[in-house]
């Protein structure tokens, strides 16, 4: 292990991507559908976003070209990091991002983190549950400090009890690599074996818990830099939602919702015979852990709040019927059946129209209920259709793309050289969103070819240029994929603002 990384994978690279619930303007709602008003920032505002632990910087960079007059300050201890995302930072020109390397067990107490400005929003993705208990209350400390009277706080963390029979699972896993190998990408490709001889010899304590019926996806699918970032850190701890609430009491910060949209309506993600149990309790705290021993998910994403200010149901559903949406999926693809714990639910006849709407152009979520009869719920609208990745809030509506957001995206289109592997990077900026248009690999090279000057009748050269990895029988499915994302979702990035 490095001598100065706290236990924590330093030797192999996280791998480079973007998170939605990292977007200011969906921290925002998670907050309104949990009754509380966010501080969102105006886009003319002079707001910082700070991200701790950002790896690559992704992310942050992706919010930085996306929210031109914002200041963003991103973090990590690991220089290899660090080098990255400056160097991808200079060759895209985003001037109003400044990388930190720094150990956050103690950046608080030097003179740079005393003088970091207090931040408006802050996001920590897959830090908490994977640091030592050292660095974790220096992220306390740090927070206490810099985020700013109302600020939001995103923090994405391995939740229990979904993760408990994974904690044996871990510590196999982490315990055997480390005695076959030296570099932890090596060693959790032979823990995870030993983690899979054990599962086929029927060992009774790998015979619970979700990991273990994943592992050969773990093992043939995963990104080796994810796995051992996820599975090879010393200190790793899942925890309670009430034990985090506790520790970022400390920074006085209030839980305001989850970024996971959905799980703000029990009706769509618990059985009846669950919600009477959660109806039972008014406490936030009781009725999370519920929700916690119900739901199969293992990732939570908190969104916290300095000083969280309440809001009255008509005050948030004024809020909510302002959001104005885009889609992010092609009406013909939108998908009106949800996996639910009871089955699969459908969302009706009434949001075909409202669907087929927001393809023609972005709109209100109160200007889509409009004419709705019997159905006036915005927060449902609003969480339906951006908590099943189908829609995203438009912030800015008809605000032109910044060149610097251009650039950054054709950067990140450029290192896209093939299919599969290599730089991932999942998003593209855009100014109308303050956030970035999720993106698939393909997305992004379409993005790319189209900046280059290029069009649909480039396809044979296209298929060309991506074929280096595909075997020759799947070229056929490469160029209908290029053909499928130049015709579907070239126009949803328009509407998103991106092109
Ligand atoms: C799982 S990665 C997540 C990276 C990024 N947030 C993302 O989602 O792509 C965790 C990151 O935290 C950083 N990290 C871990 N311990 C740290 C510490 N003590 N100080 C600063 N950064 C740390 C690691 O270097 C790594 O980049």
């Amino acid at each position: 292990m490095t001598p100065w990384s706290d236990g924590y994978v330093a030797d192999v690279a996280y791998i480079p991507g973007y998170y939605r619930q990292q977007a200011p303007p969906h921290m925002a709602l998670a907050c309104l559908l949990g009754g509380v008003d966010p501080m969102l920032p105006g886009a003319t505002d002079r707001a910082h976003y700070l991200e701790l632990g950002c790896g690559h910087g992704i992310g942050a960079l992706l919010i930085a070209a996306s929210n031109p007059a914002w200041q963003v300050t991103a973090i990590d201890y690991n220089p290899a990091h660090i080098a990255g995302a400056v160097a991808l930072a200079r060759d895209a020109g985003i001037g109003n991002i400044r990388f930190i390397e720094a150990d956050l067990a103690t950046f608080a107490d030097t003179p740079d983190g005393r003088a970091l400005r207090s931040a408006e929003v802050v996001s920590l993705h897959g830090v908490w549950s994977w640091v030592s208990p050292a660095v974790r209350t220096g992220i306390v400390r740090l927070l206490a400090q810099s985020v700013a009277p109302g600020g939001q706080v995103h923090v994405s963390y391995n939740a229990l009890p979904a993760w408990q029979g994974g904690i044996g699972f871990q510590r196999l896993v982490r315990e055997a690599g480390r005695r076959s190998g030296t570099r932890s990408d090596r060693q959790v490709t032979a823990g995870l074996q030993v983690a899979r001889d054990l599962f086929d010899a029927e060992a009774a304590n790998l015979r619970d818990g979700r990991l273990v019926s994943q592992l050969t996806e773990l093992l043939e699918q995963s990104p080796i830099g994810y796995l051992a970032h996820e599975y090879m850190n010393a200190h790793w701890a899942p925890c309670f939602h009430a034990d985090l609430q506790e520790a970022l009491a400390g920074a006085k910060l209030d839980w305001a919702g989850s970024a996971n949209l959905l799980e703000a309506f029990p009706d769509l993600t618990m059985t009846a015979a669950q919600r009477a149990v959660l109806d039972r309790f008014d406490d936030p705290l009781m009725r999370e852990l519920v929700k916690d021993m119900c739901l199969p998910r293992q990732l939570r994403h908190d969104v916290f709040v300095r000083g969280a200010r309440r809001l009255s149901d008509a005050a948030r559903d004024r809020a909510l019927s302002d959001v104005v949406l885009t889609l992010t999926v092609p009406a013909s693809g939108f998908d009106y059946q949800m996996d639910v714990p009871a089955g699969r639910a459908e969302l009706g006849p009434a949001f075909r129209p409202m669907v087929e709407g927001l393809e023609r152009s972005p709109a209100t979520a109160g200007h889509l209920l409009e004419g709705q009869q019997g159905r006036s719920n915005p927060a449902e609208l609003v969480g339906v259709l951006v908590g099943t990745n189908q829609a995203i809030p438009l912030l800015r509506p008809k605000a032109p793309n910044d060149p610097a957001a251009m650039r950054l995206n054709l950067a990140l289109s450029a290192r896209v050289r093939s299919v599969v592997g290599g730089e991932v990077s999942g998003g593209l900026a855009s100014v109308a969103l303050g956030a970035a248009l999720p993106a698939t690999r393909l997305d992004l090279f379409v993005y790319g070819r189209l900046g280059a000057g290029e069009s649909i009748t480039d396809l044979d050269r296209w298929v060309e240029m991506l074929s280096g990895d595909v075997a020759e029988d799947k070229q056929g499915r490469l160029r209908e994929a290029l053909i499928r994302t130049a015709e579907m979702r070239v126009p949803i990035m328009r509407r998103a603002g991106v092109l």
